[in-house]
């Protein structure tokens, strides 16, 4: 098969690099890619939110199965693009992922479906939504409706923060159309895990369950970013907490999908808050975490193609993947300034001797070559990732790596995975 790979950061990356050890994939192309994904890929210069230009180019390029990466061209609508060009393409139609689009959409299908998550209400005007706030107290988190880059949520210690939030969002117009409604929502307390599970409409492959680190410094302070480290397995989703979800939360939404006339498929990203009373929704993504994903990437076993194609064609009830026993974790190096504003073109050296280290690869996020060097071009530039029987050593050897890595500019959190080192020394 000829693959497409839409998307270009450090979750395409471990994606292509799956894909491309694929006995079933003869040519592997990604859009637009990076420096690392070029080593394993044919990168074209097409963003991954041209809709009109990616289907062009899998036309021109005979194409045979499309994996669509990041959220923003799935939820504007991709996957029923290329449907209507007569091309597979793996990813939730637009329909589908309005459970990561519009916030507003999934918490009404948990307050029908009994499913638990967060308290909460919908508003589009201020004074009500003030009101509610101030009935409430806080703490308190307001969400933008809609997609918002990863910014829309605020989490508010204080009644004050939160109503200049509303505001901003819904007078202030600062995420435009994404912010033309917001979700106030009661705050959860308790620990935070991802699951991962395909869906083909009707069935359900669960994955496995990650831990991400959304601060930008170590200690979880900071501003939140993407995500700059991930780990996989997670202590506390165990084969318990596992199946409570698939139970509470994943298969009731399966269900209600489908009896809605928008059948998901693709993977569910579940965010989950964890307590003593068990899993509760934050929220949904539809599509791989980053960087999760490039845990899950290593510690997958095998062939990820097959598992693709069946979401797309069904029969996901008669397929079962294998995963490595093993400790994966990432590291993601940053550009100094990231989450805010940073530089691009700084030159990163040593590469190549940190991927030598037993059990390392590394995963590009936001790189561009020019001619042998390889520059950042980007907020999150580099995954440092390692697998090893433990989480302790996996860790050792990523820092190991990252320590190799020549770049001024670019910097890390040096306590990935603390929750689960802290709980077992
Ligand atoms: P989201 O963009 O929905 O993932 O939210 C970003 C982060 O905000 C989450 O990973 C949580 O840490 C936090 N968050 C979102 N909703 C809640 C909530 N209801 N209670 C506590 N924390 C929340
Ligand atoms: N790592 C968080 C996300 O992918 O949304």
């Amino acid at each position: 098969m000829r693959i497409l790979v839409v998307g270009g950061g450090g979750r395409e990356h471990a994606l292509c690099w799956a894909i491309s050890a694929s006995p079933l994939c003869t040519k592997l192309f990604c859009a637009p890619g990076n420096a690392g994904i070029a080593q394993v890929a044919e990168c074209i210069d097409i963003g991954a939110e041209d809709i009109a230009g990616q289907v062009a180019l899998a036309q021109r390029e005979k194409i045979d199965f499309v994996v669509v990466g990041p959220d923003a061209p799935l939820v504007a609508g991709i996957v029923d693009a290329f449907t209507a060009a007569g091309i597979k393409a793996w990813g939730p139609s637009k329909a589908a992922a309005r459970l990561e689009g519009s916030k507003s959409f999934t918490k009404a299908l948990c307050r029908e479906n009994n499913i638990p998550t967060a308290a909460y209400e919908h508003f589009t005007d201020v004074a009500k939504a003030e009101a509610y706030i101030r009935a409430q107290g806080a703490p308190i988190v307001v969400k933008a409706d809609g997609l918002a880059a990863g910014k829309g949520v605020i989490v508010a210690e204080t009644v004050e923060q939160a109503v200049e939030a509303v505001r901003d969002i819904l007078a202030g117009n600062r995420f435009g159309a994404a912010g033309a409604s917001v979700v106030i929502e009661e705050f959860m307390q308790g620990e935070e895990a991802s699951f991962f599970a395909l869906c083909d409409g009707e069935h359900v492959l669960p994955l496995v369950g990650a831990q991400d680190h959304k601060r930008a410094f170590d200690g979880d302070k900071g501003p939140n970013t993407g995500g700059m480290g991930a780990y996989s397995p997670a202590p506390i989703f165990d084969a318990g907490m596992q199946k409570r979800t698939m139970d509470e939360i994943v298969m009731p939404t399966v269900r209600a999908m489908a009896k809605a006339g928008s059948p998901f498929k693709g993977v569910f990203y579940v965010g989950l808050m964890i307590d003593q009373k068990g899993p509760r929704l934050v929220e949904y993504n539809c599509r791989f975490g980053d960087p999760e994903c490039q845990v899950l990437m290593m510690r997958l076993k095998s062939d990820l193609v097959p598992a693709l194609l069946a979401c797309v064609d069904g029969g996901l009830n008669h397929l079962d993947l294998r995963w490595s026993p093993e400790a994966a974790l990432t590291v993601i190096l940053a550009t100094k300034g990231y989450p805010d504003s940073y530089p691009k073109g700084s030159e990163i050296r040593g590469l190549n001797q940190a991927a030598k280290i037993e059990g390392v690869q590394i995963f590009h996020a936001g790189t561009k070559a020019d001619g042998n060097r390889i520059l950042a071009n980007g907020g999150r530039v580099l995954n440092v990732s390692a697998m090893a029987s433990t989480v302790e050593e996996a860790r050792a050897r990523a820092y190991r790596a990252v320590d190799l890595i020549d770049w001024p500019e670019g910097f890390c959190r040096r306590d990935i995975a603390w929750r689960a080192v802290g709980q077992r020394s």
